[in-house]
């Protein structure tokens, strides 16, 4: 686990422990990042949970999902870096202001590893827009190089982004944007990582139709399901 337990001494701030209080600073954080590119809100939580379902899906072991989870929902935390002139722009960005955005998951890197025990969480946000195939930032990695947790994130960040409104366009469909992560599976994306998304996208439309306080409920549903060992296939 990232958060050794145990212990009265690691008992912290109101009689919760250590790992429950850096579950809600990283909550609070992800609010932060959304509160501040009004053009994504909710955005972070969305990626968090959705990256969460993957790696369920994957059969990670939870101190792999609890980084992913964490990695996640603060994978755009370096954008408190970034102009709100230009996050909170209504148009289509420019190359140089592209350029300047481009610059968040390095500091997103430089803002966690400043925590000892978020280390490979920074690794995993300095590295989500890498692309399978080499050609992503800030690095350019290319295969599994790039930290699984940062393949993953790619897949649901960039889903996230499709069916989500922008002030300058529409959201697309569930069904587009599943058509689009297939298209660039193999180059933009790990194709292992898409097909983790697929259950995802089957039950995304549901979740969608639920008010956003139930959106958590669903998905920790989804959770339980899986982790009876129960497949869609099985009906
Ligand atoms: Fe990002």
């Amino acid at each position: 686990m990232l958060f050794a337990s145990g212990g009265e001494k690691e008992k912290a701030f109101c009689g919760f422990g250590v790992e429950c209080v850096v579950r809600e600073l990283t909550e609070a954080l992800a609010s932060a990042i959304d509160a501040k590119d009004g053009n994504t809100y909710g955005h972070s939580h969305r990626v968090g949970e959705l990256a969460m379902v993957m790696g369920t899906h994957l059969r990670l072991d939870a101190a792999q999902i609890e980084e992913l989870q964490i990695a996640a929902h603060l994978h755009d935390v370096g954008k408190i870096g970034i102009p709100d002139a230009i996050l909170n722009k209504p148009a289509r960005l420019t190359a140089e202001e592209f350029a300047v955005v481009q610059r968040h998951p390095v500091i997103g890197w430089q803002i966690l590893r400043r925590i000892s025990s978020f280390q490979q969480v920074a690794r995993i946000v300095r590295h989500h827009h890498e692309r399978f195939d080499g050609t992503g930032y800030p690095d350019r990695l290319c295969g599994t190089d790039i930290p699984l947790a940062s393949r993953l994130i790619a897949v649901a960040d960039s889903y996230d982004a499709m069916t989500s409104a922008r002030s300058y366009r529409k959201a697309v469909s569930a069904k587009e944007a599943w058509q689009e992560l297939c298209r660039c599976s193999g180059s933009q994306f790990d194709p292992e990582a898409v097909k983790a998304f697929r259950p995802v996208v089957q039950r995304e439309r549901e979740w969608r139709s639920y008010p956003a306080d139930h959106l958590f409920f669903a998905i920790n549903s989804e959770n339980d399901y899986l982790n009876q060992g129960k497949r869609y296939s099985d009906g």
